[in-house]
């Protein structure tokens, strides 16, 4: 038995495993969850469209605080590439009294190149410079900041 409300944010690049370790969590915990890629693709949007993509973020995040407002596990896998995505989310999880988890996943950039380039999702391909740029901007959660999360709720 789970208690309470609960947000799970999934952060980390492009092949770092967010969708994978979100549907574990998802049958686990029996939680929604939320993924712009998954809704682009039903609605056959670019996956490089920005604006489409925050739009569809924005409507994810209207829907997770009322799930989140009925008590229940929400999962987020955006990316949530910079540390003020991650406190609006945090802080606005916690207006509603729930509990907010950070899962943070990485691997190397060879790593990510390769699973990205094994599963063949993006037309055109990702391309290895532009990945190398991505690592550059991505602000990876420091101790500090994990520790303003709560921790990992224990799943079977
Ligand atoms: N821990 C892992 N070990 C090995 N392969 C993995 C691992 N996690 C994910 N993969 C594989 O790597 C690929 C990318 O994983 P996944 O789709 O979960 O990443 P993602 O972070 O959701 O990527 P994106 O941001 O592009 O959606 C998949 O083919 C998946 O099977
Ligand atoms: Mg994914």
């Amino acid at each position: 038995m789970h208690g309470g409300a609960r947000l799970i944010i999934v952060c980390g690049l492009p092949g770092s495993g967010k969708t994978t370790h979100a549907k574990l969590l998802e049958s686990r915990l029996r939680a929604i969850r939320f993924s712009p890629d998954e809704w682009m693709d039903a609605l056959s949007l670019d996956l490089y469209d920005e604006g489409r993509r925050e739009r569809i973020e924005a409507l994810q995040w209207k829907f997770a605080r009322e799930l989140l407002a009925l008590g229940l596990t929400v999962i987020i896998e955006w990316g949530t590439w910079g540390r003020v995505e991650r406190d609006t989310l945090r802080l606005g999880a916690r207006a509603l009294g729930a509990a907010v988890e950070l899962h943070y996943l990485a691997a190397p950039a060879d790593v990510l190149f390769d699973r990205i380039r094994r599963r063949d999702r993006e037309h055109p391909p990702i391309e290895r410079e532009q990945l190398l740029r991505w690592i550059e901007i991505f602000q990876a959660p420091t101790p500090e900041e994990m520790r303003l999360f709560d921790s990992p709720e224990a799943i079977s």
